[in-house]
């Protein structure tokens, strides 16, 4: 019997401060309807002062370990997506490591901006799929309001902070990971990038988009992710129980589910929550969704994004 990578706990932190659009129309040119009906966001969450990428990856990584009832002392793995790390060095995941109390195995930040919870995913996978590790930690954590340019309505009103995270143990049978499909193409990076970074300009920047061009390749890209993913698996759209997609847009996400021919009821979303969490929104929706008992062991779920780089992918879970 093949071993899988099966998800055997969920969990999620968003911070406490929540700004509206409202909030936004108070001291930028644009309005509550603007952003609306072009995005589907109506608030977000905003990062204490003091709260860190770390902090947020924690509180997710210790909720998805309670879920599972399994010790941080047992872990092998933590691959944490993130874009907006605590500091340069040392990676974000070396903190949440020592702030669960794990002591052994291995951490580290993988970086695929949006991309990043799928990327995180896919290497977890590899690894458990290797016999490399057993259990891992996959966290895709972000304070993007620490790299927003608040006065360029073009992009602070798109983004918010949280972190989400979902525990993998390798087990036979036939429920877990079953594929995933990464893909990154660098020469278009200038549509959506920091203008900052410690080799290039030693400041750490601002996020600069060209949002028309992004949506243009993402509803493209995302559509060939799934494409390649429901093929490797002999699957059709009718099978997909859950699509559970990075949450940029409510346009983005409205057309890969027209595409699928999926109901909304069978897709998740938290854009109108959350904003584009970049590598949490992903395992933040997981989470909410597994919580409130959407998503059922045995359910077949698609989880697709693309980002910054540019990147993109997809996965299919059998819960
Ligand atoms: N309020 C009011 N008006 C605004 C705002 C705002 N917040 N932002 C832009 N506008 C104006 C623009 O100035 C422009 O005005 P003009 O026509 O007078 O020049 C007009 O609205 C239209 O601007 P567009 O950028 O063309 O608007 P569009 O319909 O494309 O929506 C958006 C913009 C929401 C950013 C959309 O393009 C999008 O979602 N793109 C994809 C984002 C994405 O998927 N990113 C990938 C992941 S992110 C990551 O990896 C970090």
């Amino acid at each position: 019997m093949s071993i899988r990578s099966k998800v055997i706990g969920c969990g999620a932190y968003l911070p406490k401060r929540v700004l509206t659009n409202d909030e936004l129309a108070e001291r930028l040119e644009t309005s509550n309807e603007w952003i609306r009906q072009r995005t589907g966001i109506l608030q977000r969450h905003v990062a204490g002062e003091g709260e860190l990428t770390s902090d947020l990856a924690t509180r997710a990584a210790e909720a998805a370990l309670a879920e599972a009832g399994f010790s941080a002392r047992d872990l092998d793995l933590i691959v944490l997506g993130t874009s907006t790390p605590d500091l340069t060095f040392p990676a974000t995941a070396t903190r949440v490591q020592a702030n669960l109390g794990m002591t052994r195995g291995a951490a580290f930040d993988l970086q695929a901006v949006c991309s990043g919870f799928v990327y995180a995913l896919a290497v977890a996978d590899n690894f458990l799929k290797a016999g490399q590790a057993q259990t891992a930690l996959v966290i895709g954590a972000e304070t993007f309001s620490r790299i927003l340019d608040w006065e360029d309505r073009s992009t602070c009103v798109l983004f918010g902070d949280g972190a989400g995270a979902i525990l993998l143990q390798a087990t036979p049978g036939e429920r877990g990971v079953l594929s995933t499909h990464l893909y990154s193409d660098g020469r278009q990076y200038k549509l959506l990038y920091v203008d900052g970074g410690p080799s290039e300009t030693g400041t750490v920047g601002h996020v600069r988009m060209h949002g028309r061009e992004v949506f243009r390749h993402a509803v493209a890209n995302l559509a060939d992710a799934i494409d390649a993913a429901l093929a490797a698996n002999c699957l059709t759209p009718a099978d997909i129980d859950w699509l559970v997609p990075h949450q940029a847009n409510q346009r983005i996400i409205d057309s890969m589910a027209d595409r699928l021919n999926l109901p909304t009821e069978k897709v998740v979303t938290t854009i109108d929550r959350h904003a584009n969490t970049s590598a949490a929104s992903i395992p933040l929706a997981l989470a909410e969704a597994q919580a409130d008992g959407r998503i059922k062991p045995g359910h077949l779920v698609l989880v697709e994004a693309m980002g910054g780089g540019f990147t993109w992918g997809s996965g299919l879970i059998r819960w």
